[in-house]
């Protein structure tokens, strides 16, 4: 049986995430951080309870513990615990605000994952599913056609809308590490649950259908991609990749291919990720080489040289 654990599952988008997975034949875990709520929640949903505040270190662990000796290991791993953070406009917003939200949205995804990542890499195919936001977009953000396309509803929201962009960019970083998982980020939508007061224009059935269709992808899924139940977003790091190779003609996509197939023998480790060649890993740490001097071309440089010339 696929075993499950959805952050923030008590209530909206998680909370009909589990009920789903379950419904799908899931062991659910209902990560909450109130025991009674998470009780409550669990007994709907048909899962089980797990104590779990994403803010805090211990709770984290105490969790890890919990799905280790309950299950043994984990198959899928839903963020999606949020907040909106403070929606003051961008000249009131603070350091502290930024941070307030930024602990639970991006640090608490990166408490999980790490804690649970030798749990995830028992699993023979482990999914990660960070549940972002439309807002979090830079591609969007930058254009006005696009986010009335893709994201029929925007607001500015400084500290929200970084904490997303920043979620992605965390979701792409695990992909790159761990090419054996399928990590991705998604957009539900704007959706009515309490975070919007329920002015969103979609149903938490809706907007769980993004999260759940990621939840279910097996090991031949992408991975490191942005996705709302529309299609991919504009700036998606997959979409990229994938249209330059499509775009590649003959022998460049060859090379691409061979590429791909090259980085799926020789992954690169965690933590022993290749150096650009001007940097290179000193006694203080990273530093930059001057890179070697260029050979001056044969031909290139009397043309130079003579243009130089004072004529
Ligand atoms: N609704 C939308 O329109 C929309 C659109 C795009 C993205 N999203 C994203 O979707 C996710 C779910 O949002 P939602 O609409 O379902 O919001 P919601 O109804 O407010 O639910 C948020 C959930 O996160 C939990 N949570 C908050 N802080 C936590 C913490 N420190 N530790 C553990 N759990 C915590 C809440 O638990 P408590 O009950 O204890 O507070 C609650 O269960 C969020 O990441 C949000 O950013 C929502």
């Amino acid at each position: 049986m696929t075993t499950t654990l959805v952050t923030g599952a008590n209530r909206g988008l998680g909370l009909e995430t589990a009920r789903r997975l379950v419904q799908a034949g899931h062991e659910v875990f209902l990560g909450a951080r109130d025991a009674r709520r998470g009780e409550a929640a669990a007994r709907r949903a048909g899962g089980r309870p797990l104590l779990l505040d994403v803010t805090s270190d211990d709770s984290v662990r105490a969790a890890a513990d919990r799905v280790r000796v309950a299950a043994g290991h984990l198959d899928v791993l839903v963020n999606n615990a949020g907040v909106i953070g403070s929606i003051e406009s961008a000249g009131e917003i603070t350091a502290a605000d930024m941070q307030a939200c930024f602990d639970t949205n991006v640090f608490g995804v990166v408490r999980v994952t790490r804690a649970f990542l030798p749990l995830l890499q028992r699993s023979p195919a482990p999914v990660v599913v960070n549940v972002s936001s439309g807002l979090g977009s830079l591609a969007v953000a930058a254009d006005p056609d696009a986010y009335t396309e893709v994201v029929p509803v925007w607001v500015p929201a400084l500290v929200y809308s970084a904490s997303k962009a920043a979620l992605n960019m965390v979701t792409a970083q695990y992909a790159h590490a761990y090419p054996a998982m399928r990590i991705n980020a998604v957009d539900p939508g704007h959706t009515a649950t309490d975070f919007n007061g329920h002015s969103g224009a979609q149903t938490v059935a809706e907007g769980a259908e993004i999260i759940v269709r990621m939840a279910m992808i097996d090991k031949e899924g992408p991975t490191g991609g942005y996705f709302a139940a529309t299609g991919r977003f504009p700036g998606s790091p997959m979409q990229r990749k994938e249209s330059r190779d499509e775009q590649a003609p003959g022998r460049d996509r060859v090379r691409c291919r061979v590429r791909a197939f090259l980085s799926r023998l020789h992954p690169v480790q965690p933590g022993r990720a290749a150096l650009p060649r001007e940097w290179r890993r000193g006694r203080d740490g990273l530093s930059p080489v001057p890179a070697p001097a260029r050979r001056r071309s044969r031909w290139r440089a009397p043309l130079r040289d003579a243009q130089a010339r004072p004529r």
